[in-house]
């Protein structure tokens, strides 16, 4: 079984390309869930995913760099979905998986099993589920991930702190 540092090592090492491109910087300026960047949120979710395939012993089943790139890029729609102002973030949660499979897809090679679980991620608010277990590990991680920063306490921070710009 895998512990907690194993997987960040795995993550860190698996999304290395990702986590140091241009674009996924401007994740670290994105606010996702209260006080959390979509940065933050994209490698607790990749994180999440593979403590459940590891859990749940599905290797042999999962494609491990699949899962983590999927994971890594699953938010990467590179806008921040709260400052838009004309109303359109509205539909944020609708629109953003097709955003983010096109920007992935402009930065790096997807495979099919990383395209489809970035573009099913939303499921179901979304009507089409992931059609690989990695996508649904994704999706599950994101839950997840999005209701607990979502309810953190943590997320009253930056209002005190000031440091959301
Ligand atoms: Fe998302
Ligand atoms: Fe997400």
């Amino acid at each position: 079984m895998l512990d907690r540092q194993a997987i960040s090592r795995i993550v860190r090492h698996v999304g290395a390309d990702i986590l140091a491109h241009g674009h996924m910087q401007l994740e670290r300026e994105a606010y996702q869930h209260g006080a959390v960047t979509t940065y933050e949120h994209s490698v607790r979710v990749a994180e999440l995913a593979v403590w459940l395939a590891d859990r749940l012993h599905l290797w042999h089943r999962v494609d491990l760099r699949s899962l983590v790139r999927a994971a890594l890029l699953h938010d990467y729609f590179l806008y921040d979905w709260h400052e838009r102002g004309d109303g359109s973030h509205r539909l944020h949660g609708f629109r953003h998986p097709a955003r983010a499979e096109r920007n992935a897809r402009a930065d790096f090679d997807l495979n099919d099993v990383e395209a489809d679980s970035i573009r099913r991620h939303m499921f179901p608010l979304t009507p089409i589920p992931p059609r690989y277990l990695e996508g649904v590990l994704v999706n599950v991680a994101d839950k997840i991930s999005a209701t607990a920063e979502t309810l953190s306490p943590q997320r009253f921070s930056r209002h005190r702190s000031g440091s959301r710009r």
